[in-house]
């Protein structure tokens, strides 16, 4: 009985691993991904493969993507969280991040982003930002005042200025808040 038992518990286990790594990138994010990576700048790295799914659980150099391959729906995956840290990227943010509709962590802390929050960006439901230490600059981007799925936001280290609005009330999951201190 206890054998059987352990078969089975060993073949789901199995399954679930064959299950999750044959399991594709949604097409519509793939194409959007590969546009992000390009605008990121993936022309000067290398071990960036941006033809490759980012979903197959290879590492793509210092890109962090994470899936979600769990929708009982559909089998495919979704990007839920992507990080990119300390890689010296010194473009403006790219709108196309709207293009990952599951995305709900987005760190792309310590880089030499420029520009503001692109005003596309108020239909995304991220839980968590953070771009603290780049250049982003101008008064609190419009984008997050109606971005009301934002639990922590970290945009401190920046060249904002001004004051944060009033909209700010609009954001009623918000915890924690890091805007104009200064980089430590
Ligand atoms: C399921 O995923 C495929 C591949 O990404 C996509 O083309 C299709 O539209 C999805 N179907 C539904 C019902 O979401
Ligand atoms: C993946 O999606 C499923 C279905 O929506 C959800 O229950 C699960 O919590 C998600 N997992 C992660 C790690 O986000
Ligand atoms: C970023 O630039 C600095 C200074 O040029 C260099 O030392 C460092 O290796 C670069 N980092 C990456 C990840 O390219
Ligand atoms: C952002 O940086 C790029 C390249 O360094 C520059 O061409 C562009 O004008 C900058 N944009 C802003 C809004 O500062």
């Amino acid at each position: 009985m206890m054998k059987l038992f352990f078969f089975a518990y060993t073949l789901v286990l199995y399954l679930n691993f064959a299950f999750t790594q044959s399991a594709e990138l949604n097409t519509q994010e793939m194409e959007a991904f590969k546009v992000i990576g390009e605008k990121l700048g993936a022309a000067g790295k290398k071990e960036w493969e941006l033809d490759k799914d980012p979903c197959s659980g290879e590492q793509n150099g210092n890109l962090y993507v994470y899936c979600n391959c769990s929708f009982e729906s559909n089998t495919s995956c979704h990007i839920y969280k992507i990080s990119l840290t300390f890689q010296n990227v010194s473009t403006a943010l790219p709108s196309e991040f709207t293009k990952l509709p599951y995305l709900t962590y987005l760190d792309l802390s310590r880089n030499y982003l420029n520009g503001t929050i692109p005003s596309e960006w108020k239909t995304m439901h991220l839980d968590t930002l953070i771009l603290v230490g780049n250049r982003l600059s101008g008064p609190f981007p419009i984008a997050l005042h109606t971005m009301t799925s934002i639990r922590y936001l970290r945009i401190d280290g920046n060249r904002f200025s001004g004051p944060i609005p009033e909209e700010i009330a609009n954001l009623k999951n918000l915890e924690k808040l890091y805007y104009l201190f200064p980089l430590t």
